[in-house]
């Protein structure tokens, strides 16, 4: 059986119980997944992308089909790259939607092979971002139910520097 790779493309700033349950899902649909990150442009990571990989390494250690990767230059030609045609993307809300359509168009514009797939996580992380958690660690409120143990770790010791 051919193998059927999917990218998970993000910055993963940091991975939240959000993403590893789509991770999770995907898992058992693909022989592969690859959570790729990346530095969005518009964003000003609180994590560098190095701290960001080692944080989603160990947290998806347990999915042995899963990989971790890091990426720089157009998500299309790094899909090619993978030799995979699927792009997962999690969809929350009404309000991520413009954004992602407007990339999934994009992406398939720019390589027609491509195909953009929308999961849906958990009814109870569909409010989580990591924008929230990042806000949550840095007033000092408790992030442990959000993101997995190696994450709450690094999110106190970046925080407890910065107070
Ligand atoms: O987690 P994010 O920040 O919402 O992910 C956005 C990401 C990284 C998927 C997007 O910025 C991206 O694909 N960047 C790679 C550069 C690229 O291909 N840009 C054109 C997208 S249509």
């Amino acid at each position: 059986m051919s193998e059927l790779i999917a990218i998970y493309p993000g910055s993963f700033d940091p991975i939240t119980n959000g993403h590893l349950d789509l991770i999770r899902r995907a898992s058992r649909m693909f022989t592969k997944v690859v959570v790729a990150l990346t530095d969005n442009n518009d964003k000003n990571p609180l994590f560098k992308l190095e701290e960001r990989r080692q944080l989603a390494e160990k947290a998806v250690a347990k999915h042995k089909n899963v990989e971790v990767d890091v990426f720089s230059g157009l998500l299309v030609a790094y899909a090619g790259k993978k030799k995979a045609r699927v792009l997962l993307r999690g969809l929350r809300a009404v309000s991520d939607f413009e954004y992602e359509l407007q990339m999934a168009l994009m992406n398939r514009n720019l390589d027609r092979r491509i195909e953009t797939l929308f999961m849906t996580p958990k009814d109870s992380y569909t409010y989580l971002s990591s924008s929230l958690i990042k806000e949550i660690a840095r007033l000092g409120g408790n992030v442990k139910p959000f993101v997995p143990p190696v994450v709450e770790k690094a999110l106190k010791k970046k925080f407890i520097r910065h107070r």
